[in-house]
């Protein structure tokens, strides 16, 4: 096939392509299918740990290094780790790497446990301190000046250090007795360990949601509600959270995440532009003595215009010293059609530096029917544009498109509701080869069986 430029497409689109015939069987499976690490922390867009399973087992064996330059939550680095191929992530948003690194480089539930004790032993010793400036701020959050000692800063109270004034709204987000301990825990937890790093990410998945596992009833688990609706919602009905303890409460997390043992495979999480993290990821590996070629990617690229990280998770992003307006100009997710065909072009481009020879590359793409309200017709078909701008320029090979439908009452559809009706309503499966190598065994694992026990009996098909 011939590349075409980006802007050619709108003319003669759709174009057939061939279908990649392959069971969508992780669709079958249960909803938490998959490492006990994978809820660790909600996170939209992500796709199911079954998705990424289903091709790691068919296109990659033991040992072998399997990326995801648009990591997200970490679930295919993670699932790769599990099934003890070396899982990399990348991603731009530090949110996202966190939750990745946490996960594919994690503590023991030894080490876990014994660095809670230790923070326990810490509130006990402090909590005069915290308690007084975490009543003050929940009596009257919107005053202006009100002071806390800054995330990871290990600043105390009163003392000499780096503050920053807390917005109202995570003020009026929690009790003020749980406000004081997330107070300390957030200024005591170092984001750089990796004990810390795990605990923090644990926190983030129980700040908020609408159960007593949540430190915060204010909001759902799975996106922030908007500052504004948060104040407007409390000043009307007076509502409050109840009283939660934040370390009873990550213990709890804490035996949830560990039912199962830590993945037995290596990772890697790396924090950057994915058009440039295929060499970083390379150097990477060879750094750690690893092999530095991956023999299989799947990646879902950030949807166009559908989705804010910073904006919908900034009590996640204030907890962890992240800032969320920050986040959303840097993340490439607000692009229009032609300028996101440019971009996916320059990811694959970027891509080759990490790809073996007989790589296969799977994009997980959404159609998009909705911006902001108004019906558009760019964004339906995405994964063969993709295809025919981006892919096919750069020499890779096309093994064909899978469709999966996602039920309506799936991911971001339920959440926004039809309102917004952003959400993506089906996902194609771009399947490619790096080479005639890669697309050759990308067809010729589409039959393989998969084992989907979980924990697995057996790790790699039949
Ligand atoms: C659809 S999500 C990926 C979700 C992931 N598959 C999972 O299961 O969690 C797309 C990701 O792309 C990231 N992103 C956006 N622009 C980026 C860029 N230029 N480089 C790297 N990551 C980027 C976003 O932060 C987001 O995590």
């Amino acid at each position: 096939m011939s590349p075409r430029r980006a802007s050619q497409l709108a003319l003669d689109l759709p174009v057939e392509l061939p279908p990649f015939e392959i069971e969508p069987e992780w669709k079958a499976q249960q909803r938490l299918w998959g490492h006990s690490f994978h809820p660790m922390c909600s996170y939209l867009a992500s796709f199911p740990a079954g998705l990424a399973h289903a091709f790691i087992a068919r296109y990659s064996r033991p040992g072998d290094v399997v990326f995801d330059p648009f990591s997200g939550r970490g679930t295919t680095p993670l699932q790769a780790a599990a099934e003890r191929r070396v899982g990399v992530g990348n991603d731009l948003n530090p949110f996202a790497h966190l939750l990745t690194s946490a996960k594919v480089e994690p503590p023991t539930l030894a080490e876990a446990q014994m660095r809670v004790a230790a923070l326990r032993l810490g509130w006990a010793a402090e909590s005069t301190t915290w308690e007084p400036l975490a009543r003050d701020v929940a009596a009257d959050p919107s005053a202006a000046g009100a002071c806390v000692p800054r995330a990871g800063s290990g600043d105390r109270p009163g003392a000499a250090g780096h503050f920053e004034a807390i917005p109202a709204e995570v003020a009026i987000a929690f009790h003020h007795r749980t406000l004081a301990q997330l107070l300390f825990v957030r200024s005591t937890l170092q984001l750089d360990v990796c004990t810390d790093r795990f605990l923090a990410a644990a926190i983030t998945g129980i700040l908020h949601g609408k159960s007593a596992s949540y430190l915060s009833e204010i909001m759902p688990n799975t996106f922030s509600m908007a500052p504004r609706y948060v104040c407007e919602f409390a000043a009307r009905t007076g509502v409050r959270s109840p009283e939660r303890d934040v370390f009873d409460c990550l213990e709890r997390k804490l035996d949830r995440l560990f039912r199962q043992p830590i993945p037995p495979g290596r990772g890697l999480a790396l924090l950057g532009d994915a058009r440039d993290a295929g060499g970083r990821a390379r150097d990477a590996l060879r750094a750690r003595g690893l092999p530095d070629r991956a023999r299989l990617v799947v990646t879902s690229p950030p949807y166009l215009r559908v989705v804010k990280y910073g904006y919908y998770n900034w009590l996640r992003t204030w907890f962890l010293g992240f800032d969320a307006r920050a986040i959303d100009e840097q993340l490439d997710d607000a692009h229009h059609r032609e300028p996101y065909l440019a971009f996916m072009r320059d990811v694959l481009a970027g891509l080759r530096a990490v790809l073996a020879g007989d790589a296969v590359v799977v994009l997980v793409i959404g159609d998009v029917e909705l911006d902001r309200g108004r019906r558009i017709s760019s964004g339906v078909g995405l994964a063969g544009q993709v295809w025919e701008a981006a892919a096919a320029p750069e020499g890779f090979r096309l093994a064909g498109i899978a469709t999966d439908e996602i039920s309506a009452d799936r991911k971001m559809t339920k959440l926004w509701g039809e309102e917004a009706g952003r959400a993506t309503k089906t996902d194609r499966l771009l399947v490619l080869g790096a080479t005639e190598a890669g697309r050759r065994r990308a067809l010729g694992g589409t039959k393989s069986q998969v084992d989907w026990d979980w924990p697995p009996r057996r790790l790699r098909v039949v």
